[in-house]
């Protein structure tokens, strides 16, 4: 069962990497989870921190067993990651809670969480994935285009619930993961996906001129389609740049 063993831990440099150093001495069990109330070296997605920004947050990080998985299906392993977080936030609010391609979680244009997941990779299958998974719990006053779950729902979650929520939705989303259903994970995280279907700015971030794209689902490694001009574009992971949506105001 995921989320049934944790470790708690008051202080780390990160849950990420301390399941990493686990992980290596052979100490880390499939579902574990390791939750820390501060991190003094977190870290984000294309190398940046996570920082601690004074608010209250949940950083965790859960180790998932999937050597089932072939390298060819990586995307449906972040698909699986993003609909559960994306579900357990959905369950403050009535707002729609969408995923803003690849994994991070944005309500309109304000971010409430992100995940990082690292992968070992053996003989074509994707051994183990440290999962690590950030959620604003409190407001975060330093970055504008943060959202929280206090904010969201108008109420202080315990991370205890946080807890229980998403160990709950990452149990049915491995699930699917491990009956191969693909098809159904690709459904359902294109149904959540921020923005789908609507006229947007977005800039390449090699060639940085902005320019109108719609975003219309994504491909079978996981890409994004984007319209541009009545063309559908194919980009990976990290070419594109949506930030000229995000929220210039606190609302
Ligand atoms: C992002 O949006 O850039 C991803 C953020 C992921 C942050 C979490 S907090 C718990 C875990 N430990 C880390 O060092 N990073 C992840």
């Amino acid at each position: 069962m995921i989320g049934q063993q944790i470790i708690q831990l008051h202080e780390v440099d990160s849950t990420n990497n301390y399941a990493a150093r686990l992980l290596s001495e052979g100490k880390l069990a499939h579902g574990t989870v390791i939750l820390a109330e501060h991190q003094t070296a977190g870290r984000g997605q294309r190398g940046r921190n996570w920082q601690s920004t004074g608010a209250k947050q949940f950083t965790g990080t859960y180790f998932l067993k999937t050597d089932f998985l072939s390298v060819d299906h990586l995307c449906y392993l972040n698909m699986a990651v993003a609909l559960s977080v994306r579900e357990m936030v959905q369950s403050f609010t009535k707002r729609q809670v969408s995923i803003k391609w690849p994994n991070d979680i944005f309500i309109d244009n304000q971010k409430i969480g992100g995940i990082l997941i690292e992968t070992n990779w053996k003989n074509g299958k994707v051994e183990g994935a440290i999962v690590g998974i950030g959620i604003n719990m409190s407001p975060v006053h330093s970055v504008v285009y943060a959202t929280s779950l206090n904010e969201i729902s108008g109420k202080s979650p315990e991370i205890w619930t946080v807890l229980d929520l998403l160990s709950a939705s990452l149990n049915r989303f491995y699930t699917s993961l491990v009956q191969t259903d693909f098809d159904v994970l690709k459904e359902q995280y294109e149904s959540f996906l921020w923005k789908k279907d609507e006229e947007i700015t977005m800039e390449e971030r090699q060639n940085t001129i902005p320019f109108q794209g719609i975003i219309r689902g994504v491909d079978q490694i996981g890409n994004i389609l984007v319209e541009r001009d009545g063309v559908v574009a194919v980009y990976h992971n990290q070419e594109l740049d949506f930030a000229a949506n995000y929220s210039k105001l606190k609302m």
